[in-house]
């Protein structure tokens, strides 16, 4: 990795915990919080992938709440949980080592930016919510061009912005179909391996590195 000019982080499962608002409720929930917030997790993603492939667009928010409904009956969560599950999800806290590692990033001389699915306003809420305000140059939503990851459409939001190189980005996300897209897209795809899990996907991009949290993506650049 050379000549790089941004760092762009993928937001859900990357910088947010996107379990964290069903883990709050997980007295309310009983033990079958874990499996409900995966479920609710996947059936987002997969109405992501699905409306664009539709071309049905509608905004993450929309697709947030139609998943959670979804994930609701299957796992019989009492309705009453619905308000609760969807103001948390507007505050999801950040992953433990995220804001340090962000302060120590800002001092050195990179764009630094997120690259997400969410609408500017869920994602501008979730930074002033965690106290991160100044820390990006730019947020960057798919709503700029109406159609969710993993098309190079949203890929090409930071190059544009910034008249940079596709190689010259660093990308980082937990999602492993995320670090494909942007790697065959052309950044430099790193796999934020959270949970230590031991099988990437075969999409036609080995990341370029594998890390358990981003503490350890100071050591690399
Ligand atoms: C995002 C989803 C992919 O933030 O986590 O774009």
């Amino acid at each position: 990795m050379k000549n790089i000019k941004a760092i762009i982080f993928d937001a859900y499962g990357t910088l947010f915990d996107v379990n964290s608002a069903a883990e709050k409720c997980k007295d309310k929930i009983g033990d079958k919080w874990e499996g409900f917030a995966n479920y609710w997790r996947t059936t987002q993603l997969e109405y992501t992938w699905l409306r664009s492939l539709m071309k049905r667009h509608k905004d993450f928010w929309q697709v947030t709440e139609d998943s959670l409904d979804k994930s609701m009956k299957t796992y019989q969560i009492d309705s009453s949980m619905r308000k609760e599950l969807l103001d948390l999800y507007k505050i999801l806290s950040t992953f433990e080592e995220v804001p340090e590692v962000l302060k120590s990033l800002k001092e050195k001389n990179y764009k630094l930016a997120i690259l997400s699915n969410g609408t500017p306003n869920l994602l501008n809420e979730l930074v002033k919510s965690n106290n991160l305000k100044n820390i990006f140059d730019d947020i960057f939503s798919i709503e700029e061009v109406g159609i969710y990851k993993p098309d190079s459409k949203v890929y090409d939001l930071p190059i544009n912005q910034y008249q940079i190189q596709k190689n010259e980005v660093v990308f980082l996300s937990a999602n492993t179909w995320d670090v494909s897209g942007g790697g065959n897209y052309g950044y430099n795809s790193i796999w934020v391996n959270r949970n230590n899990n031991n099988s990437f996907d075969n999409l036609d991009y080995e990341p370029i590195h594998q890390i358990e949290d981003l503490s350890k993506l100071l050591d690399i650049i």
